[in-house]
């Protein structure tokens, strides 16, 4: 029979027990958790009410993704871990206009076994909501709770669709690896933004599609051979993989992949029951369809072609050419092999002029920038001498003119551009020297050499 998750103990909407309430005294996780079958669905009338054998619950309560350590200082999930200095490395990023507070609100929206405990050991002055519709992976995340003595961390059995029913807003949202799963993903993301703050920032993860290509094969293949979400189905795909052709189009993905030792993210990746992905257009599309602004791509390098199509002027002209959304469509499919997009979103009510660069216009020289590359010299293809380039570990250099590392040279984090432009020894002033400034500061933040603040006047102060 199917019964409502409600029904078996996920989510109360108008009472929710924390997690704490429902495992407190039974650490017996076998007891505690039932492994329901697979094949059901989630009920289409009622979203956010998946019933008991919904294949994605019914995967994560077997599968524990990703697979869990005991204590997160483990080194083998090191990188892991960092990956959720997200709110730390890219505030300025999420809140260029300043004022980010220490102590904000955080909802980790499919937190999985660990994201929740990373986030609430991260940022020890946050407070940190889980929630997740995996009782398993909820208790493992209370078990890090318990061992790192996580008192900012609350976890909640809950699915996103009802994240109203935690009856707070936040500052904060994380989702990552999770709306893609879901049987409406707009419909997740609006009941995210519900409880956004105005000035809030909610930071997604989707599967990006060209570079999923091979998976999607894969997966019809295990689909058509009967392959079940079992220790044999994982052998299955774990031999296949062996025994793969050099080239098979998941080739390049195995070669990036990091989850694929464990045989829950073999589980995860080749024989999930419910996965989209997402093309530049897509997310943009999944963005307006549940109410919210589009604020950036976390990695610019990767979605504008000044640093990719560098030794291409050509190409990355034509590129450039085009309307902003068109031109990260274009990179895209040129890249053809991002396996993720992630990106930011905002209410659509957040003041523009606390996020978005005054680009071309006199406002700019007020901003401030901080490099995130070095000056160096570097060997160019071509031969001949040394070149001045800005440099950054895993990316390609950007070959800079005298003028341009004279001014890259003065960002400081303190410093407005135009102080950068008259230290440099910049002479023009007025449009000219916007239009310098504009065109040397564009290729420096599209190729992520550099975060800007925007200046306090040309934002509204910030209500978090
Ligand atoms: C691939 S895991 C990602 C976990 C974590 N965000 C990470 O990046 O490590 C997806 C998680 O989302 C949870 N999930 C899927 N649909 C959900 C929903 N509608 N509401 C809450 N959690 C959901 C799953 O139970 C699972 O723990």
């Amino acid at each position: 029979m199917l019964l409502p998750i409600a029904r078996v103990g996920i989510s109360v909407a108008n009472h929710p027990s924390t997690v704490s309430d429902q495992i407190r005294g039974n650490h017996n996780l076998a007891a505690l958790l039932p492994v329901p079958t697979l094949g059901g669905m989630a009920d289409p009338e009622q979203p956010g009410m998946y019933l008991a054998d919904d294949p994605v619950v019914a995967q994560y309560e077997r599968w524990l993704y990703p697979a869990p350590v005991n204590d997160l200082r483990d080194p083998s999930v090191a990188q892991y871990v960092q990956g959720y200095g997200t709110l730390k490395g890219l505030s300025s990023i999420y809140w260029p206009a300043g004022g980010m507070r220490e102590d904000l609100d955080v909802l980790v929206a499919g937190c999985g076994t660990m994201g929740a405990a990373c986030y609430a050991l991260l940022n020890p002055r946050c407070k940190v909501v889980g929630i997740d519709i995996s009782r398993a992976a909820l208790a493992h995340e209370q078990k890090l709770k318990e061992h790192h003595r996580l008192d900012n961390l609350s976890l909640m059995h809950m699915p996103i669709e009802q994240a109203a029913s935690l009856g707070k807003t936040f500052d904060f949202v994380a989702c990552q690896g999770v709306l893609h799963h879901m049987p409406a993903p707009p419909a997740g993301l609006r009941a995210l933004g519900n409880v956004l703050r105005t000035d809030g920032v909610i930071a997604i993860m989707v599967y990006a599609r060209y570079g999923r290509t091979g998976v999607y094969m894969l997966q019809d293949l295990f689909r058509l051979m009967g392959v079940e979400q079992t220790p044999e189905g994982v052998s299955i795909v774990r031999q296949t993989l062996a025994n793969l052709h050099s080239d098979h189009p998941v080739q390049p993905y195995l070669r990036h992949a990091t989850d694929l030792s464990s045989d829950a993210g073999l589980v995860d990746t080749f024989l999930h029951r419910r996965d989209k992905c997402y093309s530049v257009a897509d997310c943009l599309r999944l963005v307006d369809e549940a109410g919210l602004a589009f604020q950036g791509w976390d990695q610019n390098f990767f979605y504008y072609p000044e640093g990719v199509f560098q030794n291409a002027p050509a190409v990355a002209q034509r590129i450039a050419q085009l309307p902003e959304q068109k031109i990260w469509e274009a990179m895209d499919l040129a890249l053809g092999a991002k396996g993720v997009h992630y990106f930011h979103v905002c209410r659509r009510d957040r003041d523009p002029a606390s996020y978005r660069i005054p680009w071309n216009s006199a406002l700019l020289l007020d901003c401030i920038p901080t490099p995130l590359a070095k000056l160096a010299q570097v060997q160019k293809q071509s031969g001949g001498p040394p070149s001045l380039a800005l440099v950054q570990p895993n990316r390609m250099p950007i070959v800079v003119n005298e003028a341009q590392a004279a001014i890259f040279s003065h960002f400081d984090g303190r410093r407005s551009l135009a102080q950068c432009a008259t230290a440099a020894g910049i002479r023009e002033t007025g449009d000219p020297l916007v239009r310098i400034i504009d065109g040397f500061f564009k290729l420096v933040w599209r190729c992520g050499f550099a975060n800007l603040r925007l200046p306090p006047k040309a934002s509204t102060p910030a209500a978090i």
